[in-house]
């Protein structure tokens, strides 16, 4: 959605209404707008890419969750960070090799404690069922080349749901595979893409120049962020989202770095008025 959301990133420092205050952050006695995204849902508390790590962020006051999302062998796209189900469930196996029976039958909630056993992987359907409106999405295609297809899949779903409009309930796409966010935006011109990278190779100019034609958000992980490439990117007419934030020091530092969003597993590190 190249453009539509000119003007719209940039850090504020105009007078806030009680909504805004809570996503607030004080820096240099300024006032300025950051999004807290919430990554595989509060993970940092609750099972990441579960029910519960969602129900958590939301709770936090996230600005948005993000997700993973895959596909099952016979077709129905499920939210899972690893192409395989060995870490975060009690079963073994690759996503694209299990039927979505099979994925749904193991538990992905007990490897992180035992209260949360009985969590299942869940569907994207379910997902933006529960919570469009309510929060909103950073939906990233995780390793889209394993499955064909799964663009115009994901375009159907949010176009089924009207989430295909400009502003419409906050819904971002993002992936390390440039390719399939290109595919994306010419399916979804009016959905904002961003991309992301842990490469330095991605940030020169030229770089950042090529992914301006098709991408609203550039998305690095925060090791790489310095002022010069926020602006650069913010020159550009895109937002910049880093992560994943895992401690106090590093969404400090974001913060004054001045990104437009943080992705945290830990989501009151970027407001801590949300606890
Ligand atoms: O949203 C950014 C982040 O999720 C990218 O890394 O490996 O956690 O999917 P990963
Ligand atoms: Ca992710």
């Amino acid at each position: 959605m190249k453009n539509a959301l000119l003007g719209v990133g940039v850090a504020l420092t105009v007078v806030f209404s009680p909504f805004q205050q809570a996503n607030a952050a004080e820096t240099n006695g300024e006032l300025k707008q950051v999004d807290s995204v919430a990554h595989r849902g509060a993970a940092g508390y609750a099972p990441e890419n579960t029910i519960a790590a969602f129900d958590k962020a939301v709770e936090m006051k996230a600005d948005y969750i993000e997700i993973d999302v895959q596909r099952s062998k016979d077709g129905e796209l499920v939210i899972i960070h690893d192409t395989t189900i060995n870490r975060t469930t009690d079963g073994s196996g690759n996503v694209k090799d299990l039927t979505f029976h099979q994925l749904r039958s193991f538990d992905a909630g007990s490897w992180m404690g035992e209260e949360f056993s009985g969590e299942k992987i869940p569907t994207f359907d379910e997902i933006l069922d529960r919570y469009h409106g309510k929060v909103g999405i950073l939906i990233e295609l995780k390793a889209p080349e394993l499955y064909p297809g799964i663009e115009e899949e994901v375009a159907e779903e949010l176009k089924e749901r009207n989430l295909d409009k400009p502003q419409n309930e906050k819904i971002i796409i993002q992936s390390f595979n440039f390719e399939s966010m290109k595919k994306i935006n010419s399916l979804l011109p009016k959905v904002p893409v961003g991309v992301l990278t842990s490469s330095i190779a991605d940030t020169t100019d030229e770089a950042l120049k090529e992914f301006s034609t098709y991408a609203d958000y550039f998305n690095p992980s925060y090791r790489m962020v310095t002022k010069n490439l926020v602006n650069r990117v913010h020159s550009l007419d895109m937002k910049i989202s880093s992560w994943t934030v895992r401690s106090q020091e590093a969404a400090d530092f974001l913060l004054e770095m001045d990104v437009d969003a943080i992705i945290t597993d830990y989501p009151d590190y970027v407001d801590p008025r949300t606890e």
